[in-house]
């Protein structure tokens, strides 16, 4: 199933050639198409090239979004290359701040220092963009959201929405139901990430790299800071205080997200040889008693997540199931003796859909849905 995903994923992220552009025979223009619907948005994916701007392309063609035009955004490297959308082919333009002239929502995806360079130029023109970089994230007057957990706090936007980190966002999936049932004093999470979350070449590099291990070829890395391939790795810059930033993504949108300082977060983020869909193990104190059966309840009854939980006859979310699909998955779930009000949990999603695109699509869904 993993292997299917990626073959499926590498080569979607394939470009039709300038030739067989012009075999074709279409002329340079963004895809059109108007939806019969009393609104319909100029789209721009920036980032569109990318692992996260695939994935928001193909979940754009899977979902009814109202799209009036699509604009493929990326570098100067992919400027003038073909990508298809509904079978289309659109011309990918390198990213400018004239970009956004005729374009009213924006999902971005291009890294952090791109987002900074060229956000404040889409909200000037007017532009709703919808980010899944870090950059503005902790920004009190950006709001970042999951529509799940807090839909609310993007009626407060001014042009930008950010979409919280992938691990946040599968985490507080599957805790906000309980948070609001039972409160939350405490939560100790270890990430078992997927390279995707990395980025599109580094799903290439753990190819090479598995390829050469297997054959007894030197191994290089380019993308990852130690050999991926057959290992378990931290994988981000580290902070002064031990912790790496992706540790302290989790903690500090975790505040900002349930709008609650008060809870402690502790947060162990891993790299592992997985192609796609992050796990966690979660580690939960709540304020007031929950049982594992009334857990299972109130997870089974919360929107974007399904609970899989039979130990016995070996049915858990493993990421092989969880890659390719929208829910967040959880199960393992048990008390936790060793403290008052423990709780365990195995929370696994697909990085690239609830994780990045999804998200943010959803998010552009219901502002459409309800006219802001
Ligand atoms: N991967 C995930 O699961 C995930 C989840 C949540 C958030 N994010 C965030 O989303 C962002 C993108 O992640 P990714 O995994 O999609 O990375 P990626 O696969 O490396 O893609 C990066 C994209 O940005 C484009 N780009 C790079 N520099 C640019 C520039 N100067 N101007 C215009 N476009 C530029 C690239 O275009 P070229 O092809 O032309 O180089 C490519 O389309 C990152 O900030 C990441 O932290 C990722």
């Amino acid at each position: 199933m993993t292997n299917f995903y990626a073959c499926e994923y590498l080569s979607k992220c394939g470009r039709i050639s300038h030739q067989k552009f012009s075999q074709i025979g279409l002329a340079k223009s963004n895809f059109q198409e108007v939806y019969k619907m009393d609104r319909s948005y100029r789209v721009a994916i920036v980032g569109a090239t990318g692992a996260v701007g695939t994935t928001m392309r193909q979940i754009l063609e899977e979902r009814a979004f109202p799209i009036a035009s699509l604009k493929l955004l990326a570098s100067h490297r992919s400027a003038g290359e073909i990508l298809t959308f509904k079978d289309q082919p659109i011309v990918i333009e390198e990213l400018t701040h004239d970009s956004f002239d005729d374009v009213d929502l924006v999902f971005s995806s291009a890294g952090a220092s791109v987002s900074r360079e060229f956000i404040p130029t889409a909200i000037e023109k007017e532009c709703l963009v919808i980010d899944n970089t870090s950059a503005f994230r902790m920004d009190a007057d950006t709001p970042l959201v999951i529509p799940e957990v807090n839909m609310q706090a993007a009626m407060r936007h001014q042009g930008l929405i950010a979409n919280p980190n992938c691990s946040t966002i599968q985490m507080l999936m599957a805790l906000k139901p309980l948070y609001d049932e039972v409160g939350i004093k405490r939560i100790v999470v270890s990430t078992y990430q997927s390279v995707s979350g990395k980025s599109g070449s580094a799903v290439i590099e753990l190819v090479d790299q598995t390829t050469a291990a297997l054959e007894g070829r030197p191994i290089t890395c380019d993308q990852f800071p130690h050999q991926m391939a057959f290992n378990v790795a931290f994988d981000w810059p580290f902070a002064d205080n031990g912790y790496s930033e992706e540790e302290m993504k989790m903690v500090k949108e975790t505040h900002k997200i349930l709008e609650d300082d008060t809870i402690g977060v502790s947060a162990t983020t891993v790299r592992v040889p997985v192609f796609f869909a992050h796990s966690e193990s979660v580690n939960i104190q709540t304020d007031r008693k929950l049982t594992a059966d009334e857990a299972r309840r109130i997870l089974s009854q919360a929107r974007g997540v399904t609970v899989i939980d039979d130990p016995k006859s070996r049915s858990y979310p493993l990421a092989i199931n969880a890659a390719g699909q929208d829910d967040v998955y959880v199960g393992r779930i048990r008390e936790d003796d060793s403290i008052d009000n423990g709780l365990n949990l195995w929370v696994v999603a697909d990085n690239l859909r609830k994780g990045a695109a999804l998200n943010a699509i959803q998010i552009a869904e219901i502002l459409d849905q309800i006219n802001v």
